[in-house]
């Protein structure tokens, strides 16, 4: 088999991709390791900002989103035992769209599908080879057989655990990378959402907890517990009077409660790979790099990178002009390196840190109530949470 563009990974990345070239008449392949039962019921964050959101509609994958996604102008937070409003339309004119990844990742594949793009499930690719050549190879095995791709170029969409960002050459490749010393118990629940909007929530006796949802019957709740924490660990009731504590007593704030449906512990992680290209080998999205999940920008970065990639790829068969690949990796990084300091910062500023002192816990709580209470510390927190530019 020969395509324009061999891509590994049916995620946020690969898909969007896909769709990208094939509107603008580049062919590709994409290749995914797991079943499609599997890839679109994989419960992941959920948060779009209005960036990922235009650009579905831009490819016309926005149909179900736009009747199905929750609309949020404004965020709350809890710090110090107070109540704030973030209104991020009345600052910065923009907003953020809850709509789970795997609800994003089912509207991707059919329309790929639709459109004849060929994904092919439990095809796990093996091995990228040829890439300082004109044609590349994916080497991979499906239905027991061995199969070989000859592409013009290979887009790694491979998430964190693929082999793509692997045959980068340690030589040319540097990595930085900081791991956190918790994690997130993640439920799903059949229970309302507590307040309309996501409530981001510092209890400085007991950590961090973040009350989100999937629909107005459904509340997706996170809490911050020990890195090497078992869900087994964790009782329903032990969740909801875990939850409950957190949250505190606000007026007009009562938890809504009701059946655990699904449970996760997430471990924490900031990891930049670069290079994200070698040759004719492309990385982009999860493959590249990883972000804490508050925040919640891993989807949105597998998003923009691709759109930068789509760009390169699409000019390049239009004019032969190389110039935005030579830039590739330089464009990504501009948005991811934001991205990383966001979710860094939000991360460090709303968490307990184990061994922290009493000295540490009050600046955290000074800086929190210096952000959330100034027009411009807010601000900035909005431009930052609603998505910085697609290409910067
Ligand atoms: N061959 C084929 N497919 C593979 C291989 C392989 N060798 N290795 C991994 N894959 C598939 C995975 O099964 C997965 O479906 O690549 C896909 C990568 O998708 P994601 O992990 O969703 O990564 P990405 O598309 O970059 O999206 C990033 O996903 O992990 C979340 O929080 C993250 O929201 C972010 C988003
Ligand atoms: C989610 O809805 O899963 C979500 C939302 C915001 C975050 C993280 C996760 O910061």
């Amino acid at each position: 088999m020969h395509v324009q563009i061999c891509i590994i990974g049916a995620g946020p990345a690969g898909l969007m991709l896909a769709r990208l070239l094939h509107l603008a008449g580049v062919s590709s392949v994409v290749l995914e390791s797991r079943a499609r039962a599997y890839v679109e019921t994989r419960v992941r964050a959920g948060l779009l900002e209005q960036g990922s959101v235009d650009l579905m509609a831009a490819t016309g994958m926005d149909e179900r989103l736009r009747r199905e996604a929750m609309v949020h102008d404004g965020t709350e937070y809890i710090a110090g035992g107070q109540l704030f409003h973030v209104d991020m339309w009345d600052l910065i004119q923009r907003r953020i769209y809850i709509y789970g990844q795997q609800e994003v990742v089912k509207d991707m594949i059919a329309a790929n599908l639709a459109a004849g793009v060929p994904v092919i499930f439990e095809a796990e690719a093996r091995k990228v080879g040829g890439l300082d050549t004109e044609k590349p190879f994916v080497e991979y095995a499906h239905n027991g057989a061995e199969t070989t791709v000859t592409c013009d170029f290979i887009a790694g969409c491979d998430g964190f655990h693929g082999v793509s960002r692997a045959a980068l050459p340690d030589a040319v490749r540097r990595d930085y990378a900081r791991d956190y010393p918790f994690g997130w118990l993640g439920i799903l629940a059949d229970a309302a959402p507590t307040l309309p909007e996501l409530i981001y929530c510092q209890n400085e006796e007991r950590g961090f907890a973040l009350f989100t949802m999937r629909s107005p019957k459904i509340s997706r709740c996170y809490l911050q517990v020990a890195p090497d924490e078992s869900e087994d660990n964790w009782s329903d009731d032990r969740i909801w009077t875990e939850l409950a504590l957190r949250l505190g007593d606000h007026e007009g704030v009562t938890l809504s409660t009701g059946a655990i449906t699904q449970k996760s512990v997430t471990p924490m992680r900031s990891f930049v790979s670069e290079p994200m290209r070698h040759g004719r080998l492309f990385i982009a999205g999860d493959a590249a790099h990883i972000v804490p999940p508050t925040g919640a920008k891993g989807m949105n970065l597998a998003i923009s990178d691709v759109y930068v990639l789509s760009r390169a790829m699409t000019e390049f068969y239009k004019t032969g002009a190389t110039a935005r690949f030579d830039a590739y990796t330089e464009t990504c990084l501009r948005r991811v390196w934001g991205a990383q300091h966001f979710s860094w910062w939000m991360t460090s500023m709303m968490h307990n840190l184990p061994g922290e002192n009493a000295f540490d816990r009050k600046r955290q709580l000074a800086e929190l109530r210096t952000v959330l209470g100034s027009r411009a510390g807010q601000t900035l927190l909005a431009e930052n949470y609603a998505g910085l530019p697609m290409e910067m």
